[in-house]
């Protein structure tokens, strides 16, 4: 025991924890969404969406960015539990300006599947392709086959370009494209093989559109939520990814030959049908040997609190009209509001309440929260989480606790023309 120990803390002084570097510039560029359209985007690497930084549980991250748009900019690392400055809002640090540059540097500390996008001018400049992903791989991710990355999006066209942008009916329902996309193109086709298994990395990256997933009725195993593998896996044909939520799922074994409609079955989130839609699909070929090996135990996730455990804050979501604006959306009846410090150490359990009429995807920047309830009725899940929906008329409460990471961070709706119509607060951890 004591020599295994003593053999691995060589290993570690051993190993070089040098930092990882990237390089990420933001610039104008083609986005090239099918094969006969293409739009005036925004890309991070030149690439739509942009490229995946892989990363290691523990291992340092450095980031140099450097803004070609002309325009400001900040990217946000979404999910990642790093300290305050480095989060990427403006509340964290200054805007890139135009020809700017600023370095990223922190340590992943968690496994999972996390974003990056911008923190400023939201809907414009996320819409027009800046979104990326991180994908942070840890000791205990399980064996598979094979894995795939899947960027949902949508965007809303005119011509060969972007439709308008800032309209009234946007800031109501958020902006919502009829262009559905998986990693950035129009009508994909996946691959995968007869027998294996395959770890799907799934985030939704739209605007504002929910994406209530299914594989055309196919069963498939949900492993990981935001803040990584959840307890055990649990067997689903369909499961709703808010904007800015990601799931992974162990999807197949499934025979040669089938094809599997990519879908979002039809979801009401208070802003009209929600109808169903179709994303791409994916072609299962021949079959080849499998790996793959999932356990019965993915991790143990220890309470935070009990289900019915006294709320220390209440947070409200609503909307009020505007003449001038058509809505403001309000948190505890204000726009962008200054909400009360907490401390470090001290456990928060917040009741998200939405007194609106339509559905909230609730997010956290920098920690993650555990569901307690919705309306009263117990989660009977427990996973770590950094977005939640709210739905239209409902309470939902969460647990999180402040770790030692003093400074400025925010929470917000991730529908992001709510956000930045007015629901987004920012308050202080202290020590
Ligand atoms: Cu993806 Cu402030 O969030
Ligand atoms: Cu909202």
């Amino acid at each position: 025991m004591t020599r295994t120990l003593f053999l691995l803390v060589l290993l570690a002084a051993a190993s070089p924890l040098a930092a990882q570097r990237y390089e990420l510039v933001a610039a104008p560029g083609l986005w090239r969404i099918a094969a006969e359209k293409s739009l005036p985007g925004f890309a991070y690497g030149g690439r739509f969406p942009g490229p995946v930084l892989e990363a290691r549980e523990g291992i340092p991250l450095e980031i140099v960015f450097r803004n070609h748009l002309s325009e400001p900019t900040v990217v946000h690392w979404h999910g990642l539990r790093i300290p305050a400055a480095m989060d990427g809002t403006e509340m964290s640090q200054s805007p890139v300006q135009s020809g700017g540059s600023f370095t990223y540097a922190f340590t992943p500390p968690d496994a999972g599947t996390f974003w990056y996008h911008p923190h400023t001018n939201e809907s414009r400049q996320i819409e027009r392709g800046l979104v990326g992903t991180v994908v942070v791989r840890g000791a205990s991710d399980p064996v598979v086959d094979a894995e795939q990355l899947l960027v949902f999006d949508d965007v809303s066209v005119s011509g060969q370009d972007f439709g308008r942008f800032g309209t009234p009916v946007q800031r109501w329902n958020g902006r919502e494209g009829k262009v559905l996309l998986i990693n950035g193109r129009a009508d994909t086709q996946l691959a995968m093989s007869a027998n294996q298994v395959e770890r799907w990395r799934i985030l939704n990256a739209s605007n504002a559109r929910y994406l209530r997933l299914a594989l055309g009725g196919q069963t498939f195993r949900l492993i990981a939520t935001d803040g990584g593998l959840i307890e055990r896996p649990i067997a689903l044909t369909e499961v709703l990814l808010t904007p800015g939520d990601r799931v992974d799922l162990a999807v197949g074994p499934f025979e040669e030959g089938t094809v599997i409609n990519i879908e979002s079955l039809a979801y009401d989130r208070g802003v009209g049908k929600g109808e169903a839609a179709r994303y791409g699909s994916v072609r299962v070929g021949a079959p080849r040997p499998s790996v793959a090996r999932l356990p019965e135990v993915l991790r143990s996730i220890p309470p935070l609190a009990e289900a019915d455990a006294k709320p220390t804050r209440m947070v409200t979501l609503d909307g009020r009209i505007s003449l001038l604006r058509a809505v403001d959306w309000t948190i505890n009846g204000k726009g962008n509001p200054h909400d009360a410090p907490v401390k470090v150490g001290e456990l928060q359990v917040w009741d998200i309440v939405n007194e609106s009429k339509i559905d909230h995807p609730f997010h956290l920047h920098g920690f993650f929260f555990q569901v307690l309830s919705q309306n009263g009725v117990p989660s009977t899940m427990r996973s770590w989480e950094d977005v939640v929906n709210v739905p239209a008329k409902s309470r939902v409460r969460i647990a999180w606790m402040p770790d030692d990471r003093p400074g400025m961070w925010m929470y917000h709706c991730h529908i992001v023309e709510h956000q930045g119509a007015g629901m987004m607060a920012h308050f202080e951890v202290v020590r």
